[in-house]
Formats: structure tokens, sequence, C-alpha cells
């Protein structure tokens, strides 16, 4: 069985105004598909790797056939990150979090609102394409970036919540503005998805 872009919990237009819904149809139907059909092209020339889900494959980037692991690296990340991506959000989303991830937060940021400001300005500072994350160490929060579609669960860090600051999440709307795309994305941040995610990070182990 091919790997599948899951369909968006929401109507594509249900993050407006904060995400338009021509971005939302672009970046699911076209970029994210795209990392599919690449990923689904590179497992039919190695069937092997089917029997693994896609956090499997990008977990153990050096298990790869060496000859797709470059692919699987790319469109894997691809596939992980924005699968994440579209469960993470929701309308009427946002808020202050709430449950353990809001203790959390509060415990190594001293409050949301610092969390979001080191966010915000560490993921702004990612030299093009990539992506701002939340990641636990087993101790503390931390945030990271990556570039391109690496997603932190390569170096051994299962993410709790990403942003996507390629220009295809944030250009038709936001232009070049990328501060303010990351300061109005937490108004469809969907905390408890985030708890969840959590509650998975902190027992992860490759
Ligand atoms: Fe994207």
């Amino acid at each position: 069985m091919p790997f599948e872009v899951p369909a968006l919990p929401y109507d594509y237009a249900a993050l407006e105004p904060t995400i338009d819904e021509a971005t939302m149809k672009l970046h699911h139907d076209k970029h994210h598909q795209a990392y599919v059909t690449n990923l689904n092209s590179a497992i039919e020339k190695h069937p092997e790797l089917a029997s693994k889900n896609p956090e499997e494959l990008i977990a153990d980037l050096p298990a790869i056939p060496e000859a797709v692991r470059k692919v699987v690296q790319n469109n894997g990340g691809g596939h992980v990150n924005h699968t994440m991506f579209w469960e993470i959000m929701k309308p009427n989303g946002g808020g202050e979090p709430f449950g353990e991830i809001g203790e959390q937060i509060k415990s190594d940021f001293g409050s949301f609102d610092d969390f979001k400001k080191q966010f915000n300005e560490t993921t702004a500072k990612q030299f093009g394409s990539g992506w701002g994350w939340l990641v636990f160490d087993g101790t503390k929060l931390q945030i990271v970036t990556t570039a391109n579609q690496d997603n932190p669960i390569s170096q051994g860090h299962y993410p709790i919540l990403g942003n996507d600051v390629w220009e295809h999440a944030y250009y038709l709307k936001y232009q070049n503005k990328r501060p303010d795309y990351l300061a109005a994305w937490w108004n469809v941040v969907n905390w408890e998805a985030v708890n969840a995610r959590f509650a998975t990070a902190k027992s992860y182990k490759k």
C-alpha cells in the first residue's frame, strides 16, 4: 500500500484569516502530495522499505539504501512534517497552552509569551527553507530549527510541534514577512493535539 496524503481534518478555508484558503489548497494538495509521490517512487525501487511507517524511515536514515537515502530524507521528511502540521492546527485554536505541555512550557521558558518570543525569533532566523520545532530532550523542552524537510526525529528527538517556514507556507498572504506569519500562527495551534504529541515525545525511544 503506497503512502497517501491524509485528508485535512478541516476545510481549506477553516484556518482563515491566519492561513488563507489558497495557501492551504496548494500546500496540502500540491506540495504535500509531491513529497508523497516522490517517496512512493523511492519505495517502489526498494520494496523492503514499504513495511516501515514514514516516521520509522526517517528516524534511521543510515539504514536506508544509499541510492534513495536523500530522497527518503527529503520526501519522507516532507510527508511526516506535513502530516504533523495539519494535525497540530485547528479552527478556533490558539490561546494559552494547557495540560502537561502548558506546565512544561512555564517551567522551561518562564511563560508562554517568553516561549513564543524565543520560538519566533529562532525560527525567523532559519536561513532559507526549513522548520522551527519544539522537542523534548528527556529533561527539558528545546527550540531547534532544521533546514529543508529534515525532522528532529532523525537526531532522536520526537517533535512536539513544528512550524513550516518554507515560503510556500506563507508567501501568498504574508509575502516576505515571515515574522508576521510566525506571530499569527499561534492563533491556530491545536493544544490538545500538541499535548498528545508531548506524551509520545516523553516515552519516545528510537
Ligand atoms: Fe510545507
